[in-house]
């Protein structure tokens, strides 16, 4: 065996190990899309609401099967975009930062996740400058890597590093597809990475590049799919399942892809994760 085909099937038979977790997920019992505020959306396209509602459904169920728990929100009339649950909180560790949107289009979900959050004993802490949740707020092991360029403001990072107690680390997105990071770069578990090098400035790409040496890098058929909006439990990557290229990658880097149709939820411009808020303990 040469020394390249030793490394390969040492990579190959990395052991994975999955940990169960908390999710909140909202129905999309309201969801349309009537604005447009990134380029995925186009309010000519008609959207099935009950096959948006049967395919997040079927989400639901791949995380309970796995074991995780799945909290359900309940959805307000007249904010579509409320099933991108993602997008209305970070919570890590006990502490609870509510959103604060972009658009006034969504600006009334920051209230419904704030009395969720109330609801289930969190204290939901405001930031001045906007953020969005974890659409741009991902953690990742003890830091939390956050994306501004398009929703969350800068001067918000500096905020959620000091609510959450975490270190932050700023990346610039520059491809207005890719307007959060989630739908730019994955977790995979508290090492390990996946993310579209085009989407980012050349700082963050030389950041990301010095933080996670061994990331696995995406190709651009799979990045257009939201192939990168994923949510792993350290062992299953639940993913868009065109995302073909990727999953394939995700095996070889001995995680278990399972891919799920959300493409009623995609022409929103968002997938899984977007749809998966993570109550980080
Ligand atoms: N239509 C929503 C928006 O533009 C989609 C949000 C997707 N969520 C996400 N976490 N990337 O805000």
């Amino acid at each position: 065996m040469t020394i390249s085909e030793f490394e390969v099937a040492a990579t190959t038979q990395r052991s994975r190990v999955p940990s169960l977790r908390r999710y909140a997920m909202t129905p999309p019992r309201h969801f349309t899309v009537e604005y447009a505020i990134n380029p995925w959306m186009d309010t000519s396209t008609p959207v099935d609401t009950d096959a948006a509602v049967s395919q997040w459904e079927q989400l639901l169920d791949v995380y309970r099967s796995l074991g995780h728990t799945v909290d359900i929100v309940e959805p307000v009339e007249g904010l579509p975009d409320m099933v991108y649950a993602a997008n209305g909180a970070l919570i890590v560790g006990g502490r609870a930062v509510v959103a604060r949107f972009a658009f006034p289009q969504r600006a009334g979900e920051a209230d419904a996740y704030a009395r969720w959050m109330s609801a289930h004993g969190f204290t939901p802490q405001e930031t001045v400058h906007t953020n969005e949740g974890q659409g741009d707020l991902l953690v990742v092991g003890s830091t939390v890597l956050a994306g501004h360029g398009f929703r969350t403001d800068p001067r918000a990072h500096t905020e959620v590093a000091q609510l959450v107690g975490m270190p932050v680390v700023s990346l610039e997105l520059v491809d207005p597809r890719f307007y959060h990071l989630d739908t730019a770069l994955a977790v995979l578990d508290d090492a390990t990475i996946a993310y579209y090098p085009p989407a980012f400035s050349d700082d963050a790409r030389a950041r990301l590049q010095e933080l996670f040496p061994d990331a696995i890098e995406v190709a651009t058929a799979d990045a257009y799919v939201l192939g990168l909006n994923v949510v792993s439990d350290g062992l299953h990557v639940v993913m868009p399942a065109a995302a073909t290229g990727f999953a394939r990658q995700l095996a070889d880097a001995g995680f278990e892809p399972i891919g799920v149709d959300l493409s009623e939820l995609f022409k929103g411009g968002g997938s899984v994760k977007c749809c998966t808020l993570e109550v980080y303990r």
